[in-house]
């Protein structure tokens, strides 16, 4: 054994690794030691045939395939066979093992041969109609390793099928090798053990828990049955639990077989009929590595690429199978002129002249609002912030369609614009404490969460300060810091307090603070920012401070997939892009030089953000609003968003969709949806994400739209193609002076809780109402209900009791849902912000924090 150097490890770049010398095939090979044979032989170049393995699951040694023939010295070094064939991927190579393959071991080959012949015997040769034909590794193998002809004459079992395991994956038990990958992946990776192996021997089947559909229930009892229950509803299973797992996909994509597939895509395509295109998901900041397959300029599906860095090999189900949005019938597909009072399509030449000429007049005339959504690539964001402060000559510029702050934005500016690549998803893995701040990683952001489980895993703790342990925290195993929404900040100030070594509150539960402070004050610990802090007056303020009390590193985890990259871009008031704050004249310079334009000619004083752009626009302050990707919905207060836009003398919309702002718009722009066009986000971590065009489309990004407006008023966006648009972010070197001032917010008053009234809390789900996930009702199946949580003492204080429906109201209005008693922060409710029949901004006008009247829901409500 000799002592070398990983370099090919995250996070092991300079630990020393112990080494393995053995024998494959005859070739020698040397790996660190406990290397499983399998993964030492794909060194050498050498595939043994093989269904249960999997890199990133433990070894199970279930389906047998992998069998090699192994010698390996004994005391007195002599190399002894051992008495039978081995499976190779769960025994580890040891110093002078001598191990032979089916390409030079006709014991190995044989028993590969006998194992594959048992497997046939059992499963169907459906192949021609299987949606697995094609890219099936039992296909293949059976091809490669198989016997010729087969020796088997008896009836093959079958089973009634397919088991709805979802509404989205399906279950054809006969085609099932017992291979355990679905298995072991929701026990360890995702955490939720939505489908098990039930029973053992020839009896042996995968499944929910569910008697009757397995036919392990006596005849006659349907207590399990599983029913047609409608769409947009949790299936329940025999425990009355809904299915609820978020990534359930991942095991359609791994099942060796076809007997997981998708209710989306089962029997729509041949796998050799796709062309594949690699791409970025465009749900989460997470940026995960997608495969587009597509036919005929048709998505087909979409399954998770292979990126180690960033998703591994993981993808959230909404990333996998939320993609018919971008071809909804309710595309826009020409641009529109308002005439008359009616929208009515125009051409472009048209649409542009027009579209300019009402900004340039709005613009001169009390100004333009720019509004350009969470949702744009960072060459479409570039663009957006040139366009408002070149042509429309101001700093109104907000991308948050969503709560949002002074703070926020002060924070932003000064901790995370221009910071490049700081933490990583390698690092939260590698991290001894992680503490989670205004986010819930499974909701918003699933490949965060894995990350996270596989940290704690290795032994990370998990803490998040919120008003109750949701099901992810608990599969983090995490510690809640229990918090009424809004007052996040006495948390994270006394938590900095204590590491200060500073006196904590009396009252305060100090054994608690010491040991967050302590875990959080360990090298390599992170504390993880949400953009619901936004909501929280003083938690930005409070969290810096923590961070730089313990040496934790911090990080901003927002929801969409722009919003990281918008930040760069300067698409927020008071900021120019790479983190130069718009009041230092040097910066404005740097940025004058770069646009080519008069630095006299750019703004030099702090815009307003949404919520300012939205009043005054109406009342009449500013005249025109230029808005793209954006849900009035998902603004905290919807109403006076409408309200706003309507007031506006002109409004220019891009949009890919008709919504309720292209509704108001006096020209509407069609820009084209991320797989149809080419361009970038900017994760989380900072991350670049490059994605190619998937489908051939004539439809305009949003920057070439933006650069074709400027040229009508003789601005040159310099963003007419791909390249232009990169090169315009290049002229950007790294800014090199003062940052924006750290925010200065103290914690805000204690809610007043009124008799009736309870505070409420709420965050978005990751399958909810959204716009992105239109026309996706299989994956609507599997949402979670809405529901109000209360506590026990919350729930006897209204006479509500667990079930009940319960209306949550406002002078705005209510919503009806069931009562979940939750163990969870008194004189709480919480809701989820949009989902089906729950939709806080709209029905009650209400934010985080707001105080809301609960009472038992009238008879004839509607949950
Ligand atoms: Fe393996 Fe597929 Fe069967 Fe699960 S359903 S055990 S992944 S073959
Ligand atoms: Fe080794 Fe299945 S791959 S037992």
């Amino acid at each position: 054994m000799t002592a070398t150097t990983d370099k090919g490890t995250p996070g092991a770049a300079d630990a020393p690794v112990e080494t393995v010398t053995c024998t494959i095939d005859e070739v020698e090979v040397t790996v660190p030691k406990g290397t499983l044979i399998i993964r030492a032989a794909e060194q050498v170049g050498i595939e043994i045939p093989r269904f249960c393995d999997h890199p990133l699951l433990e070894p199970a040694g279930a389906c047998r395939q992998c069998l090699v023939e192994v010698a390996m010295p004994d005391r007195e070094g002599n190399v002894r066979a051992m008495p039978k064939p081995q499976a190779s991927c769960t025994m580890t190579v040891t110093p002078g093992m001598v191990v032979k393959t089916q390409r030079t071991s006709p014991v190995a080959d044989k028993a590969q041969e006998g194992i594959m012949e048992m497997l046939l015997m059992n499963h169907p040769l459906d192949c021609p109609v299987c949606d697995k034909g094609g890219e099936c590794p039992l296909q293949n193998q059976a091809m490669k390793n198989g016997r010729a002809t087969s020796r088997f004459v008896d009836i093959k079992r079958t089973f009634p099928k397919p088991i709805h395991v979802s509404s989205q994956v399906l279950l054809d038990r006969e085609r099932c090798v017992l291979c355990q990958r679905c298995t072991r992946f929701s026990e360890e990776i995702a955490g939720d053990e939505f489908i098990a192996l039930q029973e053992r021997g020839a009896e042996q089947q995968i499944g929910r828990f569910d008697e009757q559909v397995l036919d392990f229930a006596p005849p006659g009892d349907d207590r399990s049955k599983v029913v047609d229950v409608p769409l947009g509803i949790a299936q329940p299973d025999v425990s009355g639990q809904p299915f609820a797992s978020y990534f359930s996909g991942n095991t359609v994509q791994i099942c060796p077989v076809g007997a997981l597939t998708s209710a989306a895509y089962r029997f729509r395509s041949r796998p050799f009929d796709l062309v594949s295109s690699p791409s970025i998901a465009e749900h989460d900041s997470c940026g995960a590595a997608i495969r587009v397959d597509h036919r005929r300029g048709k998505v087909m599906r979409r399954l998770a690429g292979d990126d180690p860095a960033v998703n591994e090999e993981w993808i959230t189900d909404k990333d996998r199978f939320a993609f018919t949005w971008q071809s909804a019938p309710d595309r826009i597909a020409t641009p529109l002129v308002r005439e008359d009072g009616e929208l009515r399509p125009a051409s472009w030449v048209e649409a542009l002249e027009v579209a300019a000429q009402g900004l340039a007049t709005a613009r001169d005339d009390g100004g333009v609002g720019v509004l350009p959504g969470g949702r744009l690539t960072v060459e479409d964001a570039f663009a957006w912030s040139r366009f408002a402060r070149t042509v429309l000559r101001t700093d109104d510029v907000d991308q948050r369609a969503r709560v949002h702050s002074v703070e926020e934005t002060a924070f932003l500016a000064h901790r995370v614009a221009g910071t490049g690549v700081g933490v990583t998803f390698a690092d939260l893995e590698a991290a001894p404490a992680v503490l989670l701040a205004g986010l819930e990683a499974e909701e918003e952001g699933g490949i965060t969460f894995l990350r996270l489980r596989k940290a704690v895993k290795a032994g990370a703790r998990v803490f998040s300060v919120a008003p109750f342990r949701s099901r992810g925290l608990a599969r983090l195993d995490g510690t809640l810091l229990p918090t009424a929404p809004g007052t996040e900040a006495d948390w994270l100030s006394t938590l900095a307090t204590q590491a200060d070594g500073g006196l904590v509150p009396a009252g305060a539960d100090r054994e608690t603070i010491e040991d967050v402070a302590g875990a959080l004050g360990q090298e390599g610990a992170v504390v993880l920012v949400g953009e619901r802090l936004a909501g929280a007056p003083g938690a930005y303020t409070a969290a810096l401070r923590l961070a730089e009390a313990t040496g934790a590193r911090i990080a901003w985890i927002p929801r969409r997939a722009g919003e990281r990259g918008g930040v760069e871009a300067g698409l927020l008031p008071g900021l120019l892009p790479g983190g130069r704050p718009l009041v230092d004249d040097a910066a404005r310079a740097e940025v004058a030089a770069a646009w080519g334009v008069d630095v006299g000619s750019l703004p030099d004083t702090p815009g307003l953000d949404t919520d300012g752009i939205l009043d005054a626009l109406s009342v009449g302050q500013l005249t025109g609003a230029l808005v793209g990707g954006l849900e009035l919905a998902d603004l905290p207060d919807p109403e006076h968003a409408r309200r706003a836009l309507g007031a506006a003398r002109f409004v220019v919309a891009l949009e890919v969709r008709h919504t309720e702002a292209t509704a108001l718009a006096d020209v509407v722009l069609p820009v084209a949806p991320p797989v149809e066009r080419a361009g970038s986000y900017w994760n989380w971590e900072g991350r670049v994400r490059s994605f190619g065009q998937a489908l051939e489309s004539s439809a305009l990004p949003d920057h070439r739209v933006l650069d074709a407006l400027a040229a009508q008023l003789d601005v040159d966006l310099g963003a007419a193609e791909p390249l232009d648009a990169h090169r315009a972010i290049a002229a950007f070197g790294a800014w090199t002076g003062g940052r924006a001032a750290a925010p200065r917010s103290g914690p805000p008053e204690p809610p007043a809780v009124a008799a009736g009234t309870a505070v409420l809390a709420s965050w978005h789900l990751m399958l909810d109402d959204g716009a992105l996930q239109d026309g996706e009702e299989h994956l609507a199946g599997t949402a979670k209900r809405p529901v109000a949580r209360v506590s026990a003492v919350t729930a006897a204080g209204f006479d509500v009791f667990d079930g009940d429906l319960v209306t949550v109201s406002t002078d705005r209005g209510s919503v009806t849902v069931p009562v979940a008693i939750t163990e969870m922060v008194d004189h709480v409710v919480w809701l989820p912000t949009a989902s089906r029949g729950c939709r806080v901004h709209d029905d009650l006008g209400a934010r985080p924090g707001e105080p809301v009247r609960i009472a038992p829901a009238e008879k004839g409500d509607d949950a």
